[in-house]
């Protein structure tokens, strides 16, 4: 599916279907011409309500409002409601109000994002007969909105949204091909395609590095773990980042084993490592001016007669000595190692961790959100506000001085888990801090995308299975830091 930007009004441009999305229930808009059939087929235009004309050859959406996560998911319905008929080619107009450069975006993203389906392992395979999306750009009178402009958008909501869906295609793929050492591969490939420097690391040099925690995680699976390093270097950077992903590429829980129940989706427990490929791709994609360092731990928490033990302690790359008391917190150790990695070798100016960390995570915001923690105020609250320019959720979840004395251990400097059935969320993220060196503790923050990261239930632009959560986000705050003027949206 291609998109073209066309100088015309709507009602000029030849294609088989008209998309309209009908804004706050307003029926009198000039594109809506079919108001008596809506009306005798009692649509509403209520948010994601749909109404299918295929003599009219149009398709109406509600929506609540122009807020671009509302013209995306409005988008994406109508994607989903035609990608299988007939039709090659459809048009839509683009709304003012706001700024019609980021209605183009949404738009875009919208539609990329839900026409995605994973169907690797299906016999049968839907081809969608939809090749062009046509974008009407009627002469606004705002002065941003060149075609020059409106092609950049298109062409980088294109990227973004093709950066997520690689990322869903990578999570969904099952823990019986996708293990560390076929998903190292995987990032090398990527990594030549996308002229990125590459770096895998094997038990050997880990063992080298003193990655101790991140070892003994690995221990009881036939596949050896592997750290994957991309980086991408463009000249004159504006500040250096590292992104740090858990890529369990699965959790059994080890010898503190999950039930069956919650064992199953635990494919996706690798999201965090397979969201910062995704951010690396689109940022050398779109060349942003910042370097960036994707940082993976991929491991296979597994069990056997080698595996890793409850009361065992162990010794990260920074020396710590950690208690373990259940198996099943694992990627905080794999985290551990890599977060010290990242600080020795990039020292990064800010470091962000992506992570399906915690079932509490996911009691505490749901299923929709990611967890937002760290202890740098001024840069959470810039990452909230990505967030939400770029149509994730994400919540900030606060420390405390308490929380950090639920981690002491009697015997070793710190213990795996917390020694309390609450605030387990935060208490990870601590569990993360003790890693993160004096310094660095302002420059980093973690985001828990265990809710969002994997969707039992489709919502909004997300189809069941991996959602690609972070991608959006992260290349939004990437862009507001280092890209746009204050003015920007
Ligand atoms: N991978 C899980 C967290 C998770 C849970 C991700 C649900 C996605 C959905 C993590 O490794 C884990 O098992 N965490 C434990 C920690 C506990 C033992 C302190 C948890 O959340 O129960
Ligand atoms: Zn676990
Ligand atoms: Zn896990």
């Amino acid at each position: 599916m291609k998109f073209e930007l066309i100088e015309k009004k709507v009602s000029d441009i030849d294609a088989d279907l008209e998309i309209v999305f009908i804004i706050e229930k307003n029926f009198e808009h000039k594109w809506v011409k079919d108001k008596y059939e809506l009306k005798l087929l009692n649509f509403k235009a209520e948010p994601e309500e749909v109404a299918f004309l295929p003599h009219q050859r149009r398709v109406y959406v509600g929506a609540k409002n122009l807020e671009h996560d509302e013209i995306r998911i409005a988008a994406a319905k109508a994607i989903k409601t035609i990608k299988n008929k007939k039709f090659k080619s459809a048009k839509i107009g683009v709304y003012i109000q706001n700024c019609p450069i980021t209605n183009i975006k949404a738009v875009v993203e919208g539609m990329v994002l839900g026409v995605y389906e994973f169907d690797k392992y299906k016999s049968k395979k839907q081809k969608s007969d939809l090749e062009t999306i046509y974008i009407a750009k009627e002469d606004y009178s705002d002065k941003n909105f060149t075609t020059k402009n409106a092609k950049k958008s298109i062409k980088e909501a294109v990227i973004v949204a093709e950066a997520t869906n690689f990322v869903r295609d990578i999570i969904n793929t099952p823990p019986n091909e996708i293990n560390p050492v076929t998903l190292a591969k995987l990032a090398e490939k990527m990594a030549n395609e996308e002229d990125l420097e590459c770096k895998i690391l094997d038990e050997k040099e880990l063992e080298k590095e003193g990655m101790g925690a991140f070892l003994a995680v690995a221990k009881a699976s036939t596949n050896p773990p592997r750290l994957i390093h991309l980086s991408y270097k463009p000249e004159n950077a504006k500040a250096k980042i590292a992104l740090v992903g858990k890529g369990l590429t699965y959790d059994s829980g080890g010898l503190s084993l999950k039930p069956s129940d919650y064992m199953v989706t635990m494919k996706a427990d690798k999201s965090g490592a397979c969201a910062v490929l995704g951010i690396i791709k689109a940022a050398k994609k779109m060349e942003l001016p910042v370097e960036i360092h994707a940082i993976v731990g991929a491991a296979e928490n597994m069990v056997s007669g080698n595996a890793y033990k409850p009361d065992d302690v162990l010794k990260a790359k920074n020396s710590k000595t950690i208690e373990v008391k259940n198996t099943d917190a694992e990627g905080r150790l794999v985290l551990a190692d890599c977060l010290c990695y990242a600080q020795e070798k990039v020292e990064p100016d800010y470091i962000l961790d992506f992570a399906t960390l915690t079932g509490a995570c996911v009691v505490a915001l749901g299923e929709y959100t990611t967890g937002v923690m760290g202890h740098n105020n001024e840069l959470k609250k810039r990452i909230l506000e990505a967030a939400k320019a770029s149509g994730e959720l994400a919540a900030e979840l606060p420390f405390n001085r308490y929380l950090p004395k639920l981690l002491e251990s009697k015997i070793a400097d710190i213990s795996n888990i917390s020694s309390s059935r609450y605030g387990g969320a935060i208490t990870a993220a601590l569990f993360l801090s003790e890693f993160i060196e004096e310094k660095n503790k302002d420059k980093w923050v973690h985001l828990d995308i265990a809710g969002p990261a994997f969707v039992q239930k489709e919502w909004g632009y997300n189809p069941y299975g991996a959602s690609g959560a972070g991608v959006r986000l992260a290349i939004k705050w990437l862009q507001k830091e280092f890209v746009f003027d204050k003015k920007h949206p």
